[in-house]
């Protein structure tokens, strides 16, 4: 006899018609025994059909798990009701579910009957759950997510001001080895609104805290961190499990609760985000409980959650921070199409800020891609014009879109499709006419390159010609790999993560002889 699973997996190739008019037949027609033997069929149908089922197909489908909700077999029952969800069910299920969940006394039974009414639930699950615990509380939770995601989406508001700052510390985190960029962008911004004061720089990592109230709009006009958290608290211990009480009190505290307030329009939901860590369901759930017991306003929901609270590990135990999910980032909402291989933005922003404003900059890109380096050094201004070359005519249609999208003032463009050896070909690039040289150029790494190293070589090579005297060539090179020309004169050099493996930043100065 075959076991469920194998069952499953023979039937879950056959087509919808197959399906139904030959195995959904033969199980309706089956002794008790027998249909306990094909349950496998229950779910094979659950999913053929929402795959491949049409609407009316669909239709029928749902009636059918329906009349197996009634089935004497508590076992038939519970195929039946997970998988009437995949088939998409409504109020008139969701009715059938629950009158099973009021009359049943199988526990496992309940459990599933919470699990299935965890996704299609509504406002008469939510009265029928109420105060329950356990599953049903996770049920309960889920539930009036779902239904507060569908009635009042959630939006993060930009510009809402926190006056109750003064316990707050705020991670701004990059990419290993840019911090030192990111915290010489945040004392500008310092030296110019105040509002914030650096407490800490660390590998990946800028702490500041507030002295002033302040919005995320004000966080925001910084461009070179990847992601910004609200520092919660740490708890000792490194199980999730022993911990779970501490940490729901840390997710659900008033400074939690404050920032989650002032920052949120509609309903509060968060995913919870095991960070390094991976998959986490056992710990997800017993923390979202906990939290929800502590707090029943702010509500753990996977699916489009505002907000991610990030669990980091630490060398003493797991510290929570609270992230606004912003998407797409609204510093980078210029990138109206994009290519594979594209940099991440905010290095595309630290590699511009690392450039710095230098008036009347003429700047090539050898490799734009989408555009972004280049975009991002406009955007910081001073620049009178900007070159893009590319290998992809696909690339170059994307980098001047974007770069249209950006809204870059009173700079001009020219983006030509050829190989950056032949700059020459493009009107205004020769010999000596570039002031900035700013580019990521090819790793090898998601598309292949036949010769890097000849790559590299011929970059600094075309560099030491076209860069004007005093010219910068600013890019990541990841390659031990340095200028022949004595001309090209290191300025600058820091080993960075590019998103699993190193790589060195590096700024070349053309010197006059
Ligand atoms: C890492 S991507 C650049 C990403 C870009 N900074 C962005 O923001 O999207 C490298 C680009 O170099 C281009 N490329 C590769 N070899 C080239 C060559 N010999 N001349 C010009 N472009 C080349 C590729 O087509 C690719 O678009």
């Amino acid at each position: 006899m075959k076991t469920d699973k194998e069952l499953y997996r023979q039937l879950r190739v056959l087509s919808c018609e197959k399906l139904w008019n030959d195995e959904v037949a033969l199980f309706d027609r089956s002794t008790p025994k027998e249909r306990i033997e094909r349950v496998a069929v229950i779910r094979a149908v659950g999913t053929v059909f929402s795959e491949f089922g049409t609407a009316k197909q669909k239709a029928e489908v749902r009636s059918w798990l329906v009349r197996l909700l009634q089935d004497p077999s508590e076992k038939v029952r519970r195929y039946a009701m997970t998988a009437l969800p995949k088939i998409g069910a409504g109020p008139v299920e969701e009715e059938v579910l629950l009158s099973l969940l009021r009359t049943t006394t199988v526990e496992r039974e309940k459990k599933f009957l919470g699990q299935a009414l965890d996704k299609i639930g509504g406002t008469a699950t939510m009265n029928v759950v109420a105060g329950g615990h356990g599953f049903l509380q996770q049920t309960e939770q889920k539930v009036k997510a779902s239904v507060a995601r569908r009635e009042r989406p959630s939006v993060i508001r930009m510009d809402s001001i926190l006056s109750d700052f003064t316990r707050l510390r705020i991670h701004l985190r990059c990419r290993k080895g840019l911090e030192g960029i990111v915290r010489d962008e945040v004392k500008e911004y310092i030296a110019k609104h105040g509002k914030f004061r650096i407490v800490e720089v660390r590998s990946g990592l800028v702490t500041i805290t507030l002295v002033a109230p302040f919005s995320l709009a004000d966080i925001y006009t910084l461009r070179c961190f990847a992601t910004v958290g609200f520092f919660l608290g740490t708890v000792r211990s490194s199980n999730p499990a022993e911990s779970a009480d501490a940490l729901a009190s840390v997710m659900t505290s008033p400074v939690s609760r404050s920032v989650l307030a002032t920052f949120t329009e509609g309903s509060i939901r968060y995913r919870l985000e095991f960070v390094s860590k991976g998959h986490q369901r056992g710990a997800v759930r017993l923390l979202a409980n906990r939290a929800y017991a502590m707090c029943p306003d702010i509500l753990n929901d996977p699916r489009s959650a505002p907000w991610s609270m990030d669990l980091y590990p630490t060398g003493h135990g797991i510290s929570v921070e609270l992230r606004p999910k912003l998407t797409p980032d609204p510093r980078f909402t210029y990138r109206e199409d994009d290519i594979r291989a594209a940099s991440h933005p905010p290095l595309a922003a630290c590699m511009a800020r690392l450039a710095g404003r230098v008036n009347n900059e003429i700047v090539w890109d050898p490799f734009c891609g989408s555009g972004l380096e280049l975009i991002e050094r406009g955007l910081l201004g001073g620049v009178q014009s900007i070159y893009g070359t590319d290998l992809s005519p696909d690339a170059i249609a994307i980098s001047r879109a974007n770069f249209a999208a950006a809204k870059v003032k009173a700079v001009q463009s020219k983006f030509i499709c050829c190989d950056f050896r032949d700059y020459a070909k493009v009107e205004g690039l020769e010999p000596k006419s570039v002031t900035l040289i700013i580019t990521n150029p090819p790793m090898g790494r998601r598309i292949r390159v036949p010769n890097m190293r000849g790559l590299f070589g011929d970059l600094f090579a075309v560099a030491a010609e076209v860069l004007k005297p005093g010219g910068r060539l600013i890019f990541a090179n990841p390659l031990r790999i340095e200028p022949v020309n004595p001309l090209l004169k290191l300025k600058y050099r820091n080993v960075i993560d590019l998103g699993g493996f190193n790589c060195r930043l590096e700024m070349y100065l053309k010197l006059a002889r």
